[in-house]
């Protein structure tokens, strides 16, 4: 810890305290407010803890003024140019890139690990077949502690491991027999041979009347996208992972809460709310009406896959995932006007003093949705599409918050609400 400190005096008692100031090795300075209330008896009031650091982090650092990821330190754009998903998740997990013989041991493990107990099968069967995919992750990723609790002590560190491993291999797998049960096709069971985005498609599109061939230009777009939504710090459903892990919770449980977090349109959500918006405009001539909606406070209409509360600049994900939507439907042979139409938003909004002064650009979610759908994809998967590649952060995370763990989470309020009143007995009231 720096040195460095901010000496707050407290007009009331004339009573000072400093407050050292907390340093990573980048990023903004931190006040450590712990003996804020014990010195001075005060709380801090931070709604959405958009001003508050959770906890210390190795894993991934994001400059939302400079539009700068990196993930342990290795910048978003040259592991989307170089790297490959498998290879990225053991660089979150482990903390540097593998080696070749670490690569193939870490590749090895993760294939012997695609299958689920069969009865998680039987148990999907439960779901309505209009049920939404992710209500299905979630269900069937806590219920995950039910079939997996052979190894779930989590103050062991070689079942941590096991379980992240498992949690990666098994993600696809569960995602695309949620998709397969709205289908009304039979399971796909994982393809080993493969590699792990061509396992996936193949899991997803395959059936038994006829032979799939997996197309190198979807198995290698879809690589890139769970590079992207591998990790991204302490955002929600990160955070409630990490929150969950605090009460020393299963693996499982912690994940499935992360799942249930993302969900929300605000969160990863995002990428299902952007496709539905751009087919209700419909048209780049509706373009400006949707932009004034927007930014009509009385119209709950947001631009989805719009701002970010980090990144006060292109979110460089975003970057890379719009020059990639023309590469594969390029490669695809495919056009889409809703491309074109994303485009033309995307113009028009940043030419607006509204979203120009505030900051608001796209983020993640704003292009991803059509490459999904330019593999195939149904709108309805697009958020689980982003829990297969954040299973990677959201373990990675899990096993730094369990490896260290902290005390319980738990937030503090400003109340609000009456103060002491007594009981009076129904008749009187
Ligand atoms: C993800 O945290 C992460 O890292 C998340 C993520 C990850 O990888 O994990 O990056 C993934 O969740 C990306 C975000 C996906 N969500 C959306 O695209 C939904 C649309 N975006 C907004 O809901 C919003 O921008 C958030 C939720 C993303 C951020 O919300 P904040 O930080 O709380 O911002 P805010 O609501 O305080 O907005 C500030 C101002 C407000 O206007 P004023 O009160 O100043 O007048 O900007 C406005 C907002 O009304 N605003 C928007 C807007 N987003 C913010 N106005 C119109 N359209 C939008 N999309």
């Amino acid at each position: 810890m720096s040195d460095r400190k901010l000496t707050l005096t407290d007009p009331q008692s004339g009573k000072s305290l400093d407050l050292p100031v907390v340093s990573g090795s980048e990023g903004d300075p931190t006040l450590d407010i712990s003996s804020l209330h014990k010195e001075l008896g005060y709380f801090t009031f931070d709604p959405g803890y958009g001003m508050t650091a959770s906890c210390k982090s190795d894993i991934t650092f994001i400059d939302g003024g400079e539009g700068i990821l990196r993930y342990r330190g290795y910048p978003i754009e040259q592991l989307a140019e170089n790297s490959s998903f498998l290879e990225v998740a053991y660089t979150l997990l482990y903390g540097d890139l593998p080696t070749s013989d670490q690569f193939s041991g870490f590749e090895r493990d993760i294939t012997y690990h695609t299958m689920v107990h069969e009865k998680i099968n039987t148990f999907m069967q439960g779901f309505h077949y209009n049920a939404h995919p992710m209500a299905i992750l979630a269900g069937v990723v806590g219920s995950m502690a039910a079939f997996y609790h052979d190894k779930l002590d989590v103050k062991d560190p070689e079942q941590r491991e096991l379980a992240a491993k498992r949690l990666i291999a098994k993600m696809p797998t569960v995602a695309a027999a949620a998709y397969r049960h709205s289908m009304g096709w039979p399971s796909a069971y994982p393809k080993n041979s493969l590699p792990y985005s061509d396992r996936f498609l193949h899991m997803m599109f395959s059936v038994p009347a006829e032979p799939y061939e997996i197309n190198p230009v979807a198995a290698k777009a879809l690589d890139l996208l769970f590079i992207l939504h591998a990790d991204h710090e302490q955002n929600a459903s990160t955070s409630t992972v990490r929150l969950v892990a605090s009460t020393g919770a299963n693996p499982y449980a912690c994940v499935a809460a992360g799942i249930a977090a993302l969900w929300g349109p605000a969160h990863g959500g995002a990428n299902e709310a952007v496709l539905k918006m751009l087919n209700e405009i419909g048209s780049v001539k509706n373009v400006p009406e949707f932009v004034k909606r927007a930014k009509d406070k009385d119209d709950p209409f947001r631009l989805m896959g719009f701002g970010h509360r980090v990144y006060k600049n292109y979110d460089p994900r975003a970057t890379i995932i719009r020059k990639q939507c023309h590469e594969v439907l390029a490669e695809l042979g495919k056009q889409d006007e809703l491309l074109d139409l994303a485009m033309e938003l995307e113009r028009i909004a940043l030419e607006d003093d509204y979203f120009v002064e505030r900051k608001l650009y796209p983020n993640v979610d704003f292009y991803s949705g059509i490459i999904y759908k330019a593999l195939g994809i149904p709108t309805s998967m697009f958020t689980a599409m982003f829990a297969i590649g954040r299973t990677v952060g959201w373990v990675s995370q899990w096993l730094e918050q369990a490896a260290n763990p902290t005390r319980i989470g738990r937030p503090r309020q400003v109340y609000t609400g009456p103060t002491e009143r007594s009981y009076v007995p129904i008749q009187n009231r």
